[in-house]
């Protein structure tokens, strides 16, 4: 006899919960002019110390030396869900592999950072169905929301709203009760560089903090909003969205504008971290283009694209001698 699935049993190991849903998608900049969605082009019109003043303003103000040592007597954790739809199994193997290589003991040492695939469990054709449960039993890294892979549908709300009952009292947060301190939201066209977002985690705020690249850039203290490449929320922020009626009625929309328009309705996210220009549109293959400090770049839509950012950021080696050649 089978009982009902354990979602909360879901992130230990694959199981087969079906569970809740919905989405949004990605058409989320199409509402901004395109320079605004290209932090590196409009940091490039400041002068060198500009950017670097920019990029330190990024920091939230606590000191330096804090950033090594957890305060709160327990590890950092963070789940970072890869926002994608099922059909686009190369694209989630390669970012598992991003991800996977930059797990490194230094890494864990510093934080627990959780990569997991957000799909909507609607629509799903057979042969995404068999490749997505196959990926389910070798992984265990993809969550299944009840939604429709339909823009702007809700896939956010219910990618916040639904964890909570979702990982119960899985994970392995500092706090009481906390299946993670810090849950992110990112798009499948962002690479994130997962050492330099824990430094900054571990700087910022536990609690009622919102983090993201925001617009207006140059706004530090209180961004409307973070752009939909990525953000992260504290998790009584989450516990937040699942439990509003304001929010639930307001699902829909723009799904990082929306965002922003839940927690200022709601008199939230008192902490927001602005970590502009750190997390940026993909601007080409040569170094110039990509900040040294970078967080993430976003925009990551062609693999050519991946092959540039990957090999930028020493994830690759050129030396593709056959193997065995005189490897030494
Ligand atoms: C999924 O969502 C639909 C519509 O929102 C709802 O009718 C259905 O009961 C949900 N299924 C589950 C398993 O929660
Ligand atoms: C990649 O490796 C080279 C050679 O070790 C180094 O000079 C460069 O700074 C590295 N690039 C990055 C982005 O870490």
């Amino acid at each position: 006899m089978s009982s009902p699935p354990s979602c909360s049993s879901y992130l230990g190991r694959p199981t087969y919960c079906a569970v809740a849903l919905v989405l949004l998608l990605t058409l989320l900049c199409i509402t901004f002019p395109a320079y605004l969605r290209n932090p590196v082009s409009v940091a490039s019109c400041f002068t060198g110390a500009d950017v670097r003043a920019a990029a330190a303003a990024a920091q939230p103000a606590a000191s330096a030396s804090a950033a090594l040592v957890a305060d709160d007597g327990g590890q950092l954790s963070i789940l970072v869900g890869v926002h994608t739809m099922p059909k686009k199994h190369s694209r989630r193997h390669l970012i598992r592999m991003a991800y996977a290589l930059q797990q490194t003991a230094a890494l864990r040492g510093a934080a627990r950072v959780d990569v997991r695939f957000a799909l909507c469990a609607r629509p799903m054709p057979p042969e995404h169905a068999a490749f997505v449960a196959l990926e389910r039993r070798a992984y265990g890294d993809v969550l299944l929301f009840n939604c429709t892979e339909n823009a702007e549908d809700g896939k956010t709300y219910t990618y916040f709203a639904d964890l909570p009952a979702m990982l119960g009292g899985a994970g392995g947060g500092s706090g009481e009760g906390r299946p993670y301190d810090y849950v992110m939201k990112v798009d499948d066209d962002t690479y994130l560089r997962l050492d330099a977002l824990v430094e900054t985690l571990r700087r910022a705020p536990r609690e009622d903090m919102y983090y993201g690249v925001g617009l207006p850039f140059m706004d530090r203290e209180s961004p409307p909003f973070m752009l939909g490449m990525g953000y992260v929320l504290s998790w009584d922020l989450v516990r937040w969205i699942a439990d509003s009626d304001m929010v639930r009625r307001k699902a829909k929309g723009v799904e990082d504008v929306t965002m922003g328009n839940w927690l200022n309705e709601g008199g939230k996210a008192k902490n927001r971290v602005n970590i502009f220009p750190r997390m940026y549109d993909y601007k080409g293959a040569q170094a110039k283009d990509f900040l040294e400090d970078t967080i993430g770049v976003h925009q990551l839509k062609e693999d050519i694209r991946w092959a540039h950012t990957l090999a930028h950021f020493n994830a690759t080696s050129d030396d593709l001698r056959p193997s065995g050649e005189g490897s030494s």
